[in-house]
């Protein structure tokens, strides 16, 4: 019924177009632009007919320092008629796995309205974001964002048998991570 595929910059007026319809929070072509130029792990929806129902727009999180190399989603939305069909999960899941094959990310984060329900729901339920902050009146009218962030276990990594340099130094340290957190003694009181 639909396809998830890398966006392309001949895609940036329908991402544009949905992203109006969907967001008070618009951005101009440009920002689209260097979003797919710099960092190459956006995602759209397609129908059969090649219409662009949702997008998640990415990019490395470069503002604040991080400990670990960690991704960004910009935004995220879907036409309200094509909601609920795992869409936004799909996108998010491939700009994940995306972030890892070309930029060995160990984490991705967002921001979203503490009113923003479905949106949460994807993101914590769904997905396995925690929130790790809050921006008091982050929003043009006052409202708060959670700060969520997802960090990678070696399971977020869809196609396990993909393998380059980046993926084998990233399959490498998740494992050690793994080990190690298995072998920390659990505290007893
Ligand atoms: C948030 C949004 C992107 C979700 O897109 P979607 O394609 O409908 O999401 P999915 O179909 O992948 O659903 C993911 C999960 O969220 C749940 N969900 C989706 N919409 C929901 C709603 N309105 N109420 C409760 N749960 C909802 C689904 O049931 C699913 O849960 P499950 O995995 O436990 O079954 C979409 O609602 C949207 O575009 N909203 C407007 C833009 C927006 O708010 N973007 C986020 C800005 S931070």
């Amino acid at each position: 019924m639909f396809t998830i595929r890398k966006a392309t910059p001949a895609d940036l007026p329908a991402i544009q177009n949905v992203n109006l319809t969907n967001l008070p929070e618009n951005y101009n072509l440009q920002l689209y632009y260097y979003h797919l130029i710099l960092y190459p792990t956006s995602f759209v929806a397609v129908t059969p007919d090649n219409k662009i129902v949702g997008y998640c727009l990415t990019k490395i999180e470069d503002d604040d320092p991080h400990p670990v190399v960690t991704g960004q989603v910009t935004s995220i939305s879907v036409l309200r008629t094509y909601r609920r069909l795992g869409i936004a999960t799909k996108l998010i899941r491939a700009a994940e796995n995306s972030m890892i094959e070309i930029f060995g990310a160990r984490a991705m984060m967002l921001q979203v309205r503490v009113s923003n329900k479905p949106a949460l729901h994807l993101y914590e339920k769904t997905i396995g974001f925690t929130v790790t902050k809050v921006s008091k009146h982050y929003y043009l009218d006052g409202e708060d964002a959670l700060i969520l962030t997802h960090n990678f276990t070696s399971d977020t990594l869809i196609n396990k048998d993909c393998s380059s340099v980046v993926v084998d130094e990233w399959k490498k340290v998740m494992q050690e991570q793994e080990t190690k957190q298995k072998e920390q003694p659990t505290t007893t009181n």
